[in-house]
Protein backbone atom coordinates (compact mmCIF):
# COMPACT_ATOMS: atom_id res chain seq x y z
CA UNK A 1 0.00 0.00 0.00
CA UNK A 2 1.40 3.58 -0.93
CA UNK A 3 1.32 6.39 1.89
CA UNK A 4 -1.60 7.99 -0.04
CA UNK A 5 -3.61 4.89 0.11
CA UNK A 6 -2.68 4.66 4.00
CA UNK A 7 -3.56 8.23 4.57
CA UNK A 8 -7.41 7.59 2.64
CA UNK A 9 -7.57 4.44 5.02
CA UNK A 10 -7.13 6.34 8.31
CA UNK A 11 -9.44 9.45 7.07
CA UNK A 12 -12.26 7.07 6.68
CA UNK A 13 -11.65 5.27 9.86
CA UNK A 14 -12.08 8.73 11.37
CA UNK A 15 -15.58 8.72 10.13
CA UNK A 16 -16.49 6.38 13.00
CA UNK A 17 -15.64 8.97 15.18
CA UNK A 18 -18.05 11.83 14.46
CA UNK A 19 -20.98 11.75 16.38
CA UNK A 20 -24.25 12.36 13.96
CA UNK A 21 -25.78 15.75 14.36
CA UNK A 22 -22.44 17.01 15.66
CA UNK A 23 -20.52 19.78 14.62
CA UNK A 24 -16.56 18.35 14.03
CA UNK A 25 -13.77 19.87 14.90
CA UNK A 26 -11.54 19.20 11.39
CA UNK A 27 -7.71 19.77 11.37
CA UNK A 28 -5.27 20.15 8.39
CA UNK A 29 -3.18 18.19 6.21
CA UNK A 30 -2.64 15.69 3.36
CA UNK A 31 -4.13 13.00 5.77
CA UNK A 32 -7.02 15.66 6.73
CA UNK A 33 -7.97 16.04 3.44
CA UNK A 34 -8.41 12.18 3.29
CA UNK A 35 -10.90 12.37 6.13
CA UNK A 36 -12.26 15.78 5.08
CA UNK A 37 -13.75 13.79 1.52
CA UNK A 38 -14.91 10.93 3.31
CA UNK A 39 -16.94 13.59 5.45
CA UNK A 40 -18.55 14.25 2.32
CA UNK A 41 -20.52 11.33 2.67
CA UNK A 42 -21.69 12.36 5.76
CA UNK A 43 -22.55 15.73 4.99
CA UNK A 44 -26.35 15.74 5.51
CA UNK A 45 -25.77 13.68 9.37
CA UNK A 46 -23.90 16.37 10.27
CA UNK A 47 -24.17 20.25 11.70
CA UNK A 48 -21.00 21.17 10.27
CA UNK A 49 -17.04 21.67 11.23
CA UNK A 50 -15.28 23.88 13.19
CA UNK A 51 -11.67 24.32 10.52
CA UNK A 52 -8.14 24.66 11.84
CA UNK A 53 -7.29 26.77 8.58
CA UNK A 54 -7.87 28.45 5.63
CA UNK A 55 -7.01 25.43 3.49
CA UNK A 56 -9.37 23.06 5.27
CA UNK A 57 -12.13 25.78 5.35
CA UNK A 58 -11.66 25.97 1.50
CA UNK A 59 -12.33 22.18 0.86
CA UNK A 60 -14.77 21.51 3.62
CA UNK A 61 -17.35 24.63 1.86
CA UNK A 62 -16.21 23.31 -1.40
CA UNK A 63 -18.23 19.73 -0.77
CA UNK A 64 -21.06 21.70 0.98
CA UNK A 65 -19.94 21.21 4.66
CA UNK A 66 -20.98 24.05 6.57
CA UNK A 67 -18.30 25.76 8.62
CA UNK A 68 -18.37 27.90 12.08
CA UNK A 69 -16.51 29.67 13.54
CA UNK A 70 -14.62 28.36 16.67
CA UNK A 71 -16.47 31.41 18.49
CA UNK A 72 -19.58 30.50 17.71
CA UNK A 73 -19.34 26.81 19.02
CA UNK A 74 -18.84 26.22 23.21
CA UNK A 75 -17.74 22.47 22.83
CA UNK A 76 -17.10 20.01 19.69
CA UNK A 77 -17.15 16.30 20.49
CA UNK A 78 -14.07 15.23 18.75
CA UNK A 79 -11.17 17.28 16.89
CA UNK A 80 -9.85 14.90 13.78
CA UNK A 81 -6.19 16.12 12.72
CA UNK A 82 -2.29 14.66 11.59
CA UNK A 83 0.96 14.59 13.14
CA UNK A 84 3.92 15.08 11.80
CA UNK A 85 4.73 12.59 15.09
CA UNK A 86 3.42 10.83 17.48
CA UNK A 87 4.98 8.93 20.54
CA UNK A 88 3.24 5.88 22.22
CA UNK A 89 1.99 8.58 25.12
CA UNK A 90 -0.26 10.42 22.08
CA UNK A 91 2.51 13.50 22.51
CA UNK A 92 2.52 15.10 18.91
CA UNK A 93 5.30 17.63 17.05
CA UNK A 94 2.36 19.51 14.61
CA UNK A 95 2.72 22.60 11.99
CA UNK A 96 4.15 21.03 9.30
CA UNK A 97 1.23 22.72 7.46
CA UNK A 98 1.76 25.76 8.93
CA UNK A 99 -1.37 26.00 11.02
CA UNK A 100 -0.36 24.49 14.53
CA UNK A 101 -1.94 27.82 16.24
CA UNK A 102 -5.40 27.28 14.85
CA UNK A 103 -5.12 23.29 15.37
CA UNK A 104 -3.98 23.90 18.77
CA UNK A 105 -7.15 26.21 19.59
CA UNK A 106 -9.47 24.15 18.22
CA UNK A 107 -8.11 20.75 19.83
CA UNK A 108 -8.59 22.60 23.26
CA UNK A 109 -12.22 23.03 22.51
CA UNK A 110 -12.67 19.58 21.92
CA UNK A 111 -13.63 16.69 24.40
CA UNK A 112 -11.38 14.27 22.48
CA UNK A 113 -8.53 14.25 19.89
CA UNK A 114 -8.28 11.88 17.42
CA UNK A 115 -5.30 11.81 15.32
CA UNK A 116 -4.95 9.54 11.75
CA UNK A 117 -1.38 8.95 10.63
CA UNK A 118 0.28 6.68 8.49
CA UNK A 119 2.66 4.40 11.16
CA UNK A 120 5.87 6.33 9.96
CA UNK A 121 4.34 8.94 12.28
CA UNK A 122 5.06 6.72 15.47
CA UNK A 123 8.48 7.83 17.11
CA UNK A 124 9.45 6.59 20.34
CA UNK A 125 10.78 10.30 21.44
CA UNK A 126 9.40 13.24 19.62
CA UNK A 127 12.14 15.39 17.59
CA UNK A 128 13.70 14.04 14.01
CA UNK A 129 10.91 16.32 12.36
CA UNK A 130 12.12 19.98 12.68
CA UNK A 131 9.73 21.58 15.41
CA UNK A 132 7.71 24.26 13.94
CA UNK A 133 7.11 27.27 16.06
CA UNK A 134 5.15 30.42 15.34
CA UNK A 135 6.56 33.37 16.42
CA UNK A 136 5.96 37.15 16.25
CA UNK A 137 8.80 38.07 13.63
CA UNK A 138 10.03 40.85 15.84
CA UNK A 139 11.14 38.19 18.12
CA UNK A 140 12.49 35.49 15.68
CA UNK A 141 15.99 35.98 16.59
CA UNK A 142 16.14 36.28 19.92
CA UNK A 143 14.39 33.21 20.30
CA UNK A 144 16.54 31.45 17.61
CA UNK A 145 18.90 32.19 20.21
CA UNK A 146 17.01 30.78 23.07
CA UNK A 147 16.70 27.50 21.02
CA UNK A 148 20.03 27.54 20.15
CA UNK A 149 20.89 27.37 24.28
CA UNK A 150 19.09 24.04 24.24
CA UNK A 151 21.12 22.71 21.46
CA UNK A 152 18.12 23.34 18.48
CA UNK A 153 19.21 25.19 15.10
CA UNK A 154 16.35 27.35 14.80
CA UNK A 155 15.45 28.08 10.79
CA UNK A 156 13.05 30.85 9.15
CA UNK A 157 10.46 29.08 7.36
CA UNK A 158 10.40 30.20 3.42
CA UNK A 159 7.93 29.82 0.51
CA UNK A 160 8.88 30.90 -2.81
CA UNK A 161 11.91 32.52 -1.54
CA UNK A 162 10.48 34.71 1.20
CA UNK A 163 9.62 34.38 4.63
CA UNK A 164 6.20 31.97 4.97
CA UNK A 165 3.37 34.14 6.51
CA UNK A 166 0.49 31.85 8.07
CA UNK A 167 -3.15 32.37 8.23
CA UNK A 168 -2.27 34.76 11.61
CA UNK A 169 0.08 36.81 9.74
CA UNK A 170 3.18 35.60 11.72
CA UNK A 171 6.15 33.31 10.76
CA UNK A 172 7.35 29.69 11.58
CA UNK A 173 10.87 28.85 12.82
CA UNK A 174 11.63 25.21 12.03
CA UNK A 175 13.95 23.51 14.78
CA UNK A 176 16.29 20.85 14.25
CA UNK A 177 18.30 18.99 16.78
CA UNK A 178 16.08 18.58 19.76
CA UNK A 179 15.46 15.79 21.33
CA UNK A 180 11.86 15.94 23.41
CA UNK A 181 12.20 14.02 26.26
CA UNK A 182 9.60 15.57 28.33
CA UNK A 183 6.85 17.15 26.26
CA UNK A 184 5.24 18.98 29.02
CA UNK A 185 8.12 20.44 30.70
CA UNK A 186 9.08 21.48 27.21
CA UNK A 187 6.04 22.66 25.76
CA UNK A 188 5.23 24.51 29.07
CA UNK A 189 9.20 26.29 29.04
CA UNK A 190 8.87 27.39 25.57
CA UNK A 191 5.44 28.76 25.89
CA UNK A 192 6.97 31.34 28.33
CA UNK A 193 9.31 32.65 25.94
CA UNK A 194 7.77 36.07 24.66
CA UNK A 195 6.80 36.46 21.06
CA UNK A 196 6.15 32.68 20.50
CA UNK A 197 2.76 32.45 19.34
CA UNK A 198 2.24 28.46 18.89
CA UNK A 199 5.46 25.74 19.74
CA UNK A 200 4.16 22.68 17.57
CA UNK A 201 4.59 20.64 20.61
CA UNK A 202 1.24 18.41 21.04
CA UNK A 203 1.61 17.97 25.00
CA UNK A 204 -1.49 19.50 26.86
CA UNK A 205 -3.20 18.78 23.70
CA UNK A 206 -2.18 15.26 22.80
CA UNK A 207 -4.22 12.91 21.11
CA UNK A 208 -6.62 10.71 23.04
CA UNK A 209 -6.58 8.31 19.85
CA UNK A 210 -4.51 7.54 17.15
CA UNK A 211 -5.86 5.67 14.27
CA UNK A 212 -2.34 4.43 12.57
CA UNK A 213 -2.51 3.18 8.84
CA UNK A 214 -0.34 0.02 8.46
CA UNK A 215 -0.24 -2.14 5.32
CA UNK A 216 -2.46 -5.10 7.24
CA UNK A 217 -4.84 -2.26 8.37
CA UNK A 218 -5.71 0.73 10.53
CA UNK A 219 -4.12 0.39 13.88
CA UNK A 220 -6.21 1.98 16.61
CA UNK A 221 -3.59 3.53 19.65
CA UNK A 222 -5.14 4.96 22.81
C1 LIG B 1 -0.44 20.94 9.80
C2 LIG B 1 -0.22 19.72 10.62
C3 LIG B 1 -0.49 18.42 9.98
O1 LIG B 1 -1.41 17.71 10.76
C4 LIG B 1 0.78 17.64 9.90
O2 LIG B 1 1.76 18.42 9.22
C5 LIG B 1 0.60 16.31 9.16
O3 LIG B 1 0.32 16.56 7.82
P1 LIG B 1 0.13 15.42 6.77
O4 LIG B 1 -1.14 14.70 7.09
O5 LIG B 1 0.08 16.15 5.45
O6 LIG B 1 1.34 14.51 6.86
O7 LIG B 1 0.17 19.78 11.76
O8 LIG B 1 -0.05 22.10 10.46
Amino acid sequence: MTQDELKTLVGQAALHYVEPGSIVGVGTGSTVNKFIDALASMKDRIAGAVSSSVASTERLQALGIKVFDAAEVDELAVYIDGADEIDHAGYMIKGGGAALTREKIVAAQSRKFVCIADESKLVQTLGNFPLPVEVIPMAAQRITRQFAALGGVAALRLKEGVPLVTDNGQHILDVTGLKITDPLGFETQVNQWPGVVTVGVFAFQKANVCLLGAPGGVKTMV
